[in-house]
C-alpha cells in the first residue's frame, strides 16, 4: 500500500485526476466510481480539465459503480446513478449506457448482486477504483462485520452511516435502510485501488485502516491485502497515521518512472 500524505484536499484532487486521466489515456478503460463527498473535487477537477480541453477523450471509458440505494423511486436525485450522471459521467460525455450499478428494482433484488458480478467480468474487470472511508470504516456500503470475501449483495446500513448520509436528504427518516453494494471480495479483484481521505472525520478509520489488524470490523483494512493500492489523503486525515513521516519520505524519494 502506498500513502500519499498531501497538504490538502486540492492536492488530493490534482493526484486523484492524475491517477483516472493516466489510466483513461492509456486506452479502454474501466473506471469504478464511488460517490459521497469525498470524490467530489477530484470529480470536479476532471470536468475542469476536459471543459479546458486538457483532458483525455472519455469515448472508449466505461463506469461501474459501488453501489446504490434500495427504496428510492427511479430517477431520485440521490440514487446513486443519478448522482453519478450529474456529478461526473454526463459533464465528462460519457453516455448513460457505458455507466453502469447495481439494479434496485425490488423484483430482481434476489439476482441483482450476481448479475452485477457478471457485468464486472464481461466488462473485462475495473482498472482504477475510487474509493472514500466511511468513519466507521466501511467500504463502499460493506459496514463493519462484512465478509472480508464478499460479492455484491444486499446489505442493512449502520445508524451511523445513516446519520451521516442524512445531509443529502430531508432527514435521517428518508435515508434508505437498504442497500446493493459491491462486496470487499469484488473490490479487491479491480486492478488499481485509489482511496481519497480528506478531512479529520476520517482520521481514526484511516488509520485502523492502513496500520490496524485486517478485521471485518474495520472492513477498509481488508486494502492491505491488495498489491495495488493508492491512498490520498490530506493534512487532517492523516492525522492517526503513525508512520505518516515514513510515508513522505517514500514518495519524495519515489522515482518518478514508478508513477502511482
Ligand atoms: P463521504 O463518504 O465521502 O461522503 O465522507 C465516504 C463513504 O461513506 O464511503
Amino acid at each position: 500500500m502506498e500513502v500519499v500524505p498531501l497538504a490538502s484536499a486540492d492536492e488530493v484532487a490534482a493526484l486523484g485526476a492524475d491517477v483516472v486521466e493516466a489510466a483513461v489515456r492509456a486506452g479502454g478503460a474501466v473506471l469504478g466510481l464511488a460517490t459521497g463527498s469525498t470524490p467530489l473535487p477530484t470529480y470536479r477537477e476532471l470536468i475542469r480539465r476536459y471543459d479546458a480541453g486538457l483532458g483525455p477523450s472519455y469515448d472508449g471509458v466505461r463506469c461501474f459503480t459501488l453501489d446504490e440505494y434500495v427504496g428510492l423511486p427511479a430517477g431520485h436525485p440521490e440514487s446513486y446513478r443519478a448522482t453519478i450522471a450529474r456529478e461526473l459521467t454526463d459533464p465528462l460525455g460519457i453516455p448513460a449506457d457505458r455507466v453502469q450499478g447495481p439494479s434496485p428494482e425490488l423484483a430482481g433484488l434476489p439476482t441483482a448482486g450476481a448479475r452485477y458480478e457478471e457485468a464486472l467480468v464481461a466488462a473485462g474487470g475495473v482498472d482504477v477504483q475510487i474509493l472514500g472511508i466511511g468513519s466507521d470504516g466501511h467500504l463502499a456500503f460493506n459496514e463493519p462485520g462484512s465478509s472480508l470475501a464478499s460479492l455484491t449483495r444486499l446489505k442493512t446500513l449502520t445508524e451511523e452511516t445513516r446519520r451521516d448520509n442524512a445531509r443529502f436528504f430531508g432527514s435521517i427518516d428518508e435515508v434508505p435502510r437498504h442497500v446493493l453494494t459491491q462486496g470487499l471480495g469484488t473490490i479487491l479483484r479491480a486492478r488499481h485501488l485509489l482511496l481519497l481521505a480528506t478531512g479529520a472525520a476520517k482520521a481514526a478509520a484511516l488509520a485502523a485502516a492502513v496500520e490496524g489488524p485486517v478485521s471485518a470490523s474495520c472492513p477498509a483494512s481488508v486494502l492491505q491485502l491488495h498489491p495495488h493500492v493508492t491512498v490520498l489523503c490530506d493534512g487532517p486525515a492523516e492525522t492517526g497515521l503513525t508512520r505518516r513521516d515514513h510515508y513522505r519520505e517514500v514518495y519524495d524519494a519515489k522515482p518518478a518512472w514508478q508513477g502511482l
